[in-house]
Formats: structure tokens, C-alpha cells, sequence
């Protein structure tokens, strides 16, 4: 047995060191480092994952196995997820706390319930009678869920034996701990050995396991890279608390794509999902004022139309604020410096700040147009038309760069009501065939304000 001693670990990024320090080589970050237990070798989780065969295989002799997928009776989540909830994978489910994890997950062992799959929920956080409360809330009854609560990964283990679920849950990984290790639940050490062994659970009774994780202020899950590495599948929960609608994306998926996103909104019935997010991201936008247009993002798949808002006002300073909310500063300041330097806008004695409505993030360039067109309508005061939508990425020379999956776009948009888009010269050849919308094609950001103002 290996002697007892202790050890360092970073508990941002899960460096480990025989003594304290005060940065983390690693990380860079400051203070992060706390003592943890060093754990007895014997009783430590050999290796994640599935167990080794012996000798290697050869690719081509590996019979593929059956990717069976249960749907979740949320064609949503099924979306992000890749078309359902692959049997045998384990899940992270990461967000604030309050965003609606629980309840998405409770709503799930209800549909999961009626499919007459066996789901056992383990929470560490509530007792039963506080599960009970918010099933009876999103009516969810049904003979095949079990409640537990318990944080003793060895007692939920022996649970799992006994009732051999189809489901488990875990609510959350930072109240779970593994009784050989001493740190405390929520620690990197516990944090990762617990999920280690829901992983040799999981891999080896073929369950699925979905585990909630609490993002830290920082907006990492807590233990975050070392949890992402070890499952399958890592979703995150996004929104603005004080908004009703949460959007759940997919960061790393190994049964399917990434950045697909479900929307939902957050009523007294639990979540709900919004079938056509377009239409409710453009819910209560102002018509006929300046500094504001519409474009269309695609996320994963799904096209996904914003209000891009803007608002350039003159100071006496001699540093203009800049402020970008929902997207990137950095993108922000070269098109400020484009419009200065290609359409004349003297932005240099004014404030500027940008912001994407609803609370949703986009960083993808082909918003790059509405930002520009957003920026400028506020600089002159001049309205954009209420139909007219934009799309297209600014180059450093002021130059209307195509974008990728333009058609999708401008079909969005023409089901929405727009009348006419802005495009990218580029990508007249691909969209010149719908009919119903007007499409004016720009090559520089000059032309991209001429036809929007
Ligand atoms: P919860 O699922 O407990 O969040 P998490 O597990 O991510 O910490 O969600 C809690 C919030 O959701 C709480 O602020 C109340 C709200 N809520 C509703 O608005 N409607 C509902 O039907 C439920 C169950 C919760
Ligand atoms: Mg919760």
C-alpha cells in the first residue's frame, strides 16, 4: 500500500504538485491550488473506459456495434444529442446552478417512464420529498422511476446492481465522492474518480448515465477538463435567468455533430420546447428605429435568425467606450476600424456598443454584415427597413465575404416574412433560384451600406 501523504492539485485545471504553489504552471491561474489526500493505490480505479482486449484487433475484422438509440420524447434534446439518447454513454449536462437542469432532467425520466424504460434518479442535492414536489409540479408519475438520494458512489453502485435501470441519473457530480479518497466532494480528485467509476459503471452494465455538473464562476464545470475528457457526450445549458428561453448546445459529442442547439422555454410546466426559435427570438423587436437589423446564424444545422442592436453615441473622451455583449470584442473593434477606414464612419469620437438580443451568443462571421449595418444606422440615425435581413463576413480590406450555407439563410428568411436580403456577391450563384424574396447582392462593406440605408 502506498504511504498516505498529501499532494497539491489545481483545482481549475487539475495540475497536481508535492507542494503548494502559488500559480499554476499550467493554467497560469492564481490561488487555486488546495490540499488533497493522495489516494491509496490499491483501491484506485484501474483505467477508464471499456476493458482492454487482450490482443489488438484488426480494424476491418471489428464488428460494429448497435448504435440503439431511445428517444427522449423531446425532439429538441433528441437534436442536440444526435438523434436520441445512445444506450451505454454517459452524458454531462453542464450549467448554472437554476438554469433548469433538474427539471429537464426529471422531465426526461418521465418520457423515458412511459417508453417503460426503468430510470433511477440519485440526487445528492434534494431528498425525495423535494423531487416529489417538482414531479407533481411538471406532472411526472410513473411506476419506473426510483428515487435515491445518496452521494456514496459505492452505495449507488450496489443500488444500480439491485434495480439494474435502463436510465441513471446523477444530481450532481459535485456532491458525489468515493469514500478511499478523504478531499471533499466537489474537489478535482473526487470529481474525477467518481466519474471514473460511473464511466466503468455505465461502459460495463451498458446503462446510460446522464451526470449534472455545476458550472463554476468562471463558466467552467467544476474538475472541467478532466470531466469533458472521460464522457461521451457534453451538453451545455445556456440563458439568461431572468429570460425565459434556455438553449441547450452540444460541445463535444462522440454519436454525432456539435454546436446543434434545442431551445426551450421555461414556464410553470417546466421546459417546453420552442418549435420555431426564429419567431421568438424576433418576438418584440422594435420596427422603424436606428440602430438595429436582423441576420440569420446557423447553429449546427438550424438557422437561427437574431436582432443585432447597436448603439453609437458621441463622447468627449478621448478613449470611446467599446462594449460587445453576445459576441466577440475583438470582431467588433476590426469592423469598427473597417467602417472608419473603407465607409468614413468617424467612430473614433464615439462610444460604441453592440449587443445581440435575447441573451444568445454568436461568434460565427457571417453576422460580421448586421454588426456593420447595425453600427453605422445608429451612427447616421437612420433606420434599416423592418423586411430587409443581412448576412456576410467583413474581410480587413472591407471586402463582403461569402459564408457558408447561404441558401438556408436566405429560406429562413423568406419563411419569416423578409421581403429582401443582403448578401455576399459570392453567394448570389447558390440562392439565385428562390423565388419570393428579393436578393441584392454587396461586394464591399461601401455597397453593404448603400443598399441597407
Ligand atoms: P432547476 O431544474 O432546479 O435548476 P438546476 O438543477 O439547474 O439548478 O430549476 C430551477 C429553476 O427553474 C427555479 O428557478 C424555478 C424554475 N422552474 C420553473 O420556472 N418552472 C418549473 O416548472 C420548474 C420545475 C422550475
Ligand atoms: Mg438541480
Amino acid at each position: 500500500m502506498a504511504k498516505s501523504k498529501s499532494k497539491y492539485v489545481c483545482q481549475k485545471c487539475g495540475y497536481e504538485t508535492v507542494k503548494w504553489l502559488g500559480k499554476c504552471p499550467d493554467c497560469n491561474s492564481f490561488n487555486t491550488f488546495s490540499e488533497e489526500a493522495i489516494v491509496v493505490k490499491s483501491k484506485v480505479t484501474r483505467g477508464v473506459g471499456i476493458q482492454s482486449s487482450i490482443k489488438p484487433m484488426v480494424l476491418g475484422e471489428i464488428k460494429p456495434i448497435n448504435e440503439d438509440r431511445a428517444t427522449t420524447g423531446m425532439a429538441e434534446l433528441d437534436r442536440v444529442l444526435g438523434g436520441g439518447l445512445v444506450e451505454g454513454s454517459l452524458t454531462l449536462i453542464g450549467g448554472d446552478p437554476g438554469i433548469g437542469k433538474s427539471t429537464l432532467l426529471l422531465q426526461i425520466c418521465s418520457e423515458l417512464g412511459k417508453q417503460g424504460k426503468k430510470v433511477l434518479y440519485v440526487s445528492g442535492e434534494e431528498s425525495p420529498h423535494q423531487i416529489k414536489l417538482r414531479a407533481d409540479r411538471l406532472e411526472v408519475y410513473s411506476e419506473n422511476i426510483m428515487i435515491l438520494s445518496e452521494t456514496n458512489i459505492s452505495i449507488i453502485d450496489s443500488s444500480i446492481a439491485n434495480i439494474n435501470p435502463d436510465f441513471v441519473i446523477i444530481d450532481s457530480i459535485q456532491t458525489m465522492f468515493v469514500e478511499e479518497i478523504t478531499s471533499a466532494p466537489g474537489s478535482v480528485t473526487q470529481v474525477r474518480e467518481t466519474t471514473a467509476k460511473l464511466m466503468n459503471i455505465s461502459k460495463g452494465r451498458g446503462v446510460s448515465v446522464m451526470i449534472v455538473g455545476h458550472v463554476t464562476k468562471d463558466g467552467n464545470i467544476a474538475g472541467p477538463r478532466v470531466l469533458e475528457h472521460m464522457v461521451d457526450t457534453v451538453l451545455y445549458f445556456e440563458g439568461d435567468k431572468t429570460a425565459t428561453y434556455r438553449i441547450l448546445r452540444a460541445v463535444k459529442n462522440r454519436f454525432g455533430g456539435t454546436n446543434e442547439i434545442g431551445v426551450f422555454e421555461m414556464g410553470n410546466l417546466g421546459l417546453k420546447e420552442i418549435q420555431n426559435p426564429s419567431a421568438f427570438m424576433l418576438a418584440d423587436r422594435p420596427i422603424d428605429v436606428s440602430g438595429t437589423v436582423i441576420t440569420c446564424s446557423v447553429e449546427g444545422t438550424r438557422p437561427l435568425l437574431i436582432e443585432a442592436q447597436a448603439l453609437v453615441s458621441y463622447t468627449s473622451f478621448n478613449m470611446p467606450r467599446r462594449m460587445a455583449t453576445g459576441t466577440d470584442f475583438n470582431r467588433m473593434t476590426i469592423i469598427i476600424a473597417v467602417l472608419e477606414k473603407k465607409a468614413g464612419l468617424q467612430l473614433s469620437s464615439y462610444d460604441c456598443y453592440i449587443n445581440l438580443t435575447g441573451g444568445i451568443r454568436v461568434v460565427e462571421p457571417a453576422i460580421d454584415a448586421s454588426l456593420a449595418i447595425a453600427i453605422a444606422s445608429s451612427y447616421r440615425n437612420v433606420p434599416v427597413p423592418s423586411d430587409v435581413l443581412v448576412f456576410g463576413e467583413i474581410g480587413l480590406t472591407g471586402e463582403l465575404r461569402a459564408v457558408t450555407m447561404a441558401e438556408k439563410r436566405v429560406q429562413e428568411a423568406k419563411k419569416m416574412g423578409f421581403k429582401t436580403v443582403i448578401i455576399p456577391n459570392a453567394n448570389y450563384k447558390e440562392v439565385k433560384d428562390i423565388k419570393g424574396i428579393n436578393i441584392v447582392c454587396a461586394k464591399s462593406v461601401e455597397q453593404l451600406l448603400e443598399r441597407a440605408l
